[in-house]
């Protein structure tokens, strides 16, 4: 059965018609989840936050479902860096980087990530979305073939659409599945690329495997890292760095809205790679840049991350003892190995219910379902950040495990 979003996009009929569809079907029977997807912060992300729900009952709630983890969006550095550059650079870029959109602080940002991920070059986007439609649009054309891990990111798919190459995905983490899907494949255009982290399931792409295979096949290597920069791996150098492969890659993509927990993509490697897509990749040559006050804030964030080690090291810890704490007592983390923590639940309806009860007892998560995952697959993901307690992180195993046993999920 198709769900009520799927329903409400099929194919055909009036436009005016769907739009009326979704409304009046999210006011008669809203999928179970719905309330959980419009929560409102009263402030920005902390360990506790204040969130107001759909029915207007404002609350502390323990934050498990950022995507910020080394939470430095309070610190005070990174809002000086921000205030700084906003009195004198003002609130907008105004342009696209490549007419006047560029500051020196963009330019600044684009060196420390070329030398962060060791290629010659970066290329800044405005979002990691954008910015993966347009590298994959930038590099791919028809008649070129893409291999898509099946749990990327959706901005990756959706590139890859864009650029009408073949789109071939192959099963999550599969290198031998991909080996054979690559052996018989006649374009000379082949690009391998996966996420570094999966968003989903925090598992890590295996980017030794791809590597040899990239070798082997001759294939453009690219890894969209946005969860593992600078929250896996040695001083945050992500998942390549970690499988000893970083200089195989030959496209590495990040994002700043995860660990930095600000926003803005990334593309780094080679001159020639990055100068092309400067012309090529759509979503920065028609997209105003960043705004300067906004890089301002995620250079000073990352030499925070290089400069103060404790953050990625308490960050660690955390995701070490709440992912021990979460499997002892019986849960399953489908081998996560970051801080985002998957419980798969399966049934959708049980999952809301599970989440639902979750906010009540003041534990803000994040649930995974179509189209983010399939059906059968629907999971609850609890992000774990470096400013969490040790006790906050204990308190909510043991709630987690309450509820999970009233559901069913653990004995
Ligand atoms: C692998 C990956 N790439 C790109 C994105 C999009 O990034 P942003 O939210 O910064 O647009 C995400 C977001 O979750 C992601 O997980």
């Amino acid at each position: 059965m198709n769900t009520l979003f799927e329903r409400c996009f099929d194919p055909g009929g009036r436009i005016a018609d769907k739009t009326e569809l979704l409304a009046s079907e999210l006011a008669c029977s809203p999928p179970p989840y719905y309330d959980g997807l419009r929560m409102v912060l009263l402030e920005g992300v902390k360990p506790v936050t204040r969130v107001r729900t759909p029915a207007g009952v404002v609350r502390e709630m323990l934050m498990l479902g950022s995507n910020s983890f080394l939470n430095l969006n309070f610190h005070p550095g990174v809002r000086e860096a921000a205030r700084r550059a906003a009195e004198r650079f003002g609130s907008g870029a105004g342009s696209p980087p490549l007419y006047a959109g560029q500051t020196e602080l963009h330019e600044a940002l684009e060196e420390k990530l070329a030398r962060f991920c060791g290629t010659e070059s970066a290329l800044l986007f405005p979002s990691g979305y954008s910015g993966n439609l347009g590298v994959l649009s930038g590099l791919c054309r028809p008649g070129d073939t893409i291999f898509c891990d099946a749990s990327n990111h959706a901005s990756l798919f959706d590139g890859a659409r864009l650029s009408a190459a073949s789109l071939v995905p192959y099963p999550h983490l599969n290198a031998r599945r991909l080996s054979r899907l690559l052996e018989s494949c006649r374009t000379e255009g082949r690009m391998i690329v996966s996420d570094g982290v999966f968003s989903m399931e925090g598992s890590l792409a295996p980017v030794a495997e791809l590597a040899q295979l990239k070798r082997r096949f001759d294939a453009f290597l690219m890894i969209d890292d946005a969860h593992g920069f600078w929250a896996v791996g040695e001083r945050g150098r992500g998942t390549a760095d970690l499988c000893g492969v970083r200089d195989e890659v030959d496209l590495h993509y990040g994002t700043f809205s995860k660990a930095l927990g600000s926003v803005g993509g990334f593309a780094c490697g080679r001159k020639c790679v990055i100068d092309y897509l400067r012309y090529y990749a759509r979503s920065t040559f028609f997209s105003s840049a960043l705004p300067a006050s906004t890089v301002a804030e995620i250079l000073e964030s990352i030499r925070i991350a290089e400069e103060e080690p404790s953050h990625l090291e308490n960050l660690k810890r955390n995701r070490d003892f709440f992912q021990k704490a979460l499997t002892e007592r019986g849960f399953d983390t489908l081998n996560s190995r970051s801080p985002i923590l998957p419980v798969p639940v399966g049934d959708e309806e049980k999952l809301a219910r599970f989440q639902m009860d979750l906010f009540d007892a003041g534990i803000f998560t994040n649930i995974g379902t179509t189209p983010a995952v399939r059906a059968k697959q629907c999971r609850l993901r609890l992000n774990v950040m470096a400013t969490h307690t040790l006790e906050q992180l204990g308190d909510a195993a043991e709630t987690i495990t309450r509820l999970g046993r009233k559901y069913g999920i653990v004995p």
